[in-house]
């Protein structure tokens, strides 16, 4: 660059003693051009999103990987606040859900292995992989103790086989002391629900009223309900406790959730014409990995394919061009919390001038892009406490329809988000019975699909609080096609 200039300088300054001479002015005017040409591009770097990231156009996979990795890395402080949760928190939670079954009337929440586990007993997945829902029901119970002064707190016990005992003291249940690791033991030729009935826990009850999770599998809520005790679903003061997120909680999803988008955003400047959906989703993947996040879902969707808001069997082939709009909708894990973010952006045009496309539907795609955002603006101003999840779904969904496209926009604006990407409670038009609160976290995500042409969703994650105003988790909302 700085070569260049001087050239044209020095040429400049022997211009006129030389002007006869055809070749070297010819030369003198390329010089000019290329000066122009970079000054342009210049300004082009100077306004983007991307200046300070590395810019690594290379069809290589090896090349954009680096790349994309090498932008990530370059600033990971979303990850300064992020704790894992610790032994009290679990403890309290159950309190918390004690408390509500007190007031439901109910004696005690029953469970199996799976995400509420997790929720209530910080058993994962892969803890309880060997207890992968088999015949044998191994279950958690948490019961609410009413101590004399009024105050309720948990009592947590759980019904095993007794050949797995030992395993159950091993999964390191965060407790208050041993003593509150109450196993209820069957044996294999008893029945487990009577065993539980007649156990140390229900004494002196003639028919226990036992609120059973929503992911309890069928056959062990019969089980139960035949042979003495009556079940019932999640109550709403049940289903609060979950939906509330402690501060920690909030720390975990802003940082797997800020991490996520960040991760798209340090990935597209390395992207490069040619690149097939099934590539562009294993760059992301790895760069993803890179840091510690866990894989979970990874949607890459270029142009028509777009359309279908979830993908499909036909999807993965495809190969970007310089005009293709990207839907990026994925998720990762950490320390146990899900993220779940999406983005829809264009590739810098490899001569970097971002206005000068000719793609007959770049009109309708800038104009499409900028509804989906109004729309998601005008749902963040929505979440508010005591506001219905139903008004949020219908502010973003006024906007798309006064747009003309409410044809476009096929499903709801979103749902809760915690160690589970999808949890009660969801933002629907139908769903006027639930109200907003302190605490609650979600998704935004609104889109419009046209079929056989490209689709567009921008999602991001906010935190309802007391105080109005809804709180992003995601660190930085999509501001443009190229910034996303
Ligand atoms: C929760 O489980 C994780 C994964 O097994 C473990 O690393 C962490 O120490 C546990 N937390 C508590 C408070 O026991
Ligand atoms: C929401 O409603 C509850 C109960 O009616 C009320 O106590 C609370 O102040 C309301 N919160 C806001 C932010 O309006």
């Amino acid at each position: 660059m700085k070569g260049e200039m001087l050239d044209v300088a020095q040429a400049s300054l022997l211009e006129k003693p030389q002007r006869h001479q055809p070749g070297r002015s010819r030369r003198l005017a390329r010089s000019i051009i290329a000066t122009v040409i970079l000054a342009a591009l210049l300004v082009a770097l100077n306004s983007s999103s991307w200046t300070g990231l590395v810019h690594f156009p290379s069809r290589s996979l090896g090349r954009v990987q680096k790349c994309s990795i090498d932008n990530f890395k370059r600033d990971l402080a979303f990850l300064d606040r992020a704790k894992p949760i610790e032994a009290q928190e679990f403890i309290q939670r159950r309190d918390r859900l004690a408390q509500a079954l007190a007031k439901n009337g109910v004696d005690a929440f029953v469970l199996e292995p799976g995400y509420t586990f997790q929720y209530y007993g910080n058993i994962s997945q892969t803890d309880w992989e060997p207890w992968e829902p088999e015949e044998r029901p191994f279950l958690m119970l948490i019961l609410p103790l009413v101590s004399s002064d009024g105050s309720v707190s948990a009592r947590t016990a759980f019904l095993a086989p007794h050949f797995e005992e030992g395993r159950v003291r091993m999964l390191g249940i965060p407790s208050r002391d041993d003593a509150e690791l109450d196993i209820v033991i069957w044996e294999e030729h008893w029945n487990p629900y009577e065993t539980l009935l007649q156990s140390r826990l229900f004494e002196g009850k003639a028919q226990p009223t036992l609120m059973a999770d929503e992911e309890m599998r069928d056959y062990i809520v019969r089980g139960l309900d035949g042979n003495g005790f009556k079940t019932v679903g999640l109550s709403p003061e049940a289903e609060l406790v979950r939906q509330t997120k402690s501060a920690a909680e909030v720390e975990l999803l802003r940082a797997v959730n800020t991490g996520t988008v960040a991760a798209v955003r340090a990935m597209r400047p390395c992207l490069v014409s040619g690149l097939t959906e099934d590539e562009v989703t294993s760059i992301l993947d790895n760069t993803l990995l890179s840091i510690g996040f866990g894989l979970f879902f990874n949607i890459v969707l270029f142009e028509e394919h777009g359309a279908l808001p979830h993908g499909g069997f036909v999807t993965g082939g495809k190969k970007l061009t310089q005009d293709s709009m990207v839907v990026i909708d994925v998720g990762a894990h950490y320390l146990g919390y899900s993220s779940d973010i999406c983005r829809s952006f264009l590739i810098d045009p490899v001569d970097g001038l971002r206005l000068s496309s000719k793609d007959p539907r770049r009109a309708e795609k800038e104009k499409v892009w900028q509804i989906v955002l109004d729309a998601q603006t005008a749902a963040a101003e929505a979440m508010k406490p005591n506001n219905t999840a139903a008004s949020v779904d219908i502010a973003a969904r006024s906007i798309i329809e006064d747009a003309g496209y409410g044809y476009g926009f096929t499903h709801r604006l979103g749902h809760g988000i915690g160690i589970k990407a999808h949890e009660s409670p969801y933002l629907n038009k139908w769903n006027t019975g639930a109200k907003l609160s302190p605490g609650m976290t979600f998704t935004n995500e609104p889109g419009i699909y046209l079929e056989g042409k490209f689709g567009v969703r921008h999602e991001d994650i906010y935190l309802v609080r007391e105080d109005g105003e809804a709180e992003l988790l995601t660190g930085q909302r999509a501001k443009g096609l190229y910034e996303p």
